[in-house]
């Protein structure tokens, strides 16, 4: 269950990113270090995605098809700009620095969210009792701090707030309430229906999740 939300994130996140390096090669062109590090980031969320998968395959089995309910981005996404991740207006973003600015800012919360719970992750005895898994997570928890660094550092260079008090308390809350409602909710649902096909086969496969 646990690896099933993180392919469904992993997977989530490097596609929205494909947006995001839109809206940074548009609004920073000449940024190269910047645009570097989101695509860079961009590969960490894919290999991560691939490991993921694997796991999954050398069990046999297909992740259970969660939906948006479970991706801490898309409640983050809706609940900073009030609509879905596919919705998301990346010309009015570029052209608008205030909204640039906390895209950056969810971004980097997201990111910053993601480091903290894996390091809760490698503590759990679950996690530690599967090698393949602790490896995954191992290699996550080394590729994470980079992810939320060059968000943070243009919010610097640009002299814009790197937080505000309703996002982190956005992003706490989601987290709880992922924590505490959504996970046993689908941990009680035994039958939970499983993917028939990989979303980067088929990126369908979760819009059809009810
Ligand atoms: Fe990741
Ligand atoms: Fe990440």
């Amino acid at each position: 269950m646990l690896a099933s939300i993180y392919i469904y994130n992993e997977y989530r996140g490097y596609t929205s990113l494909d947006r995001v390096l839109e809206a940074v090669r548009a609004r920073c062109p000449d940024q190269d270090e910047f645009i570097a590090a989101v695509v860079k980031h961009r590969e960490d969320e894919a290999k991560h995605y691939h490991m993921f998968r694997r796991w999954f395959e050398r069990q046999g089995r297909m992740p259970l098809k969660v939906d948006r309910t479970c991706g801490h981005i898309d409640h983050f996404i809706e609940a900073v700009f009030g609509c879905p991740i596919e919705e998301l207006d990346t010309a009015g973003i570029v052209a608008d620095g205030d909204r640039f600015e906390k895209l950056c800012r969810v971004i980097m919360l997201t990111e910053q969210r993601g480091v903290a719970q894996v390091e809760i992750l490698l503590r759990n005895s679950h996690v530690r009792s599967d090698p393949v898994m602790k490896r995954i997570f191992t290699i996550v928890e080394k590729d994470e701090p980079d992810h939320w660094m060059p968000y943070h550092a243009w919010l610097t260079a640009n002299g814009r707030v790197t937080a505000r008090w309703r996002e982190r308390w956005a992003d706490y809350w989601i987290h709880k309430s992922l924590m505490l409602v959504k996970l046993p909710a689908i941990f009680v649902s035994r039958n939970a229906p499983r993917l028939e096909r990989w979303p980067h086969e088929d990126e369908a496969v979760y819009a059809k999740a009810a």
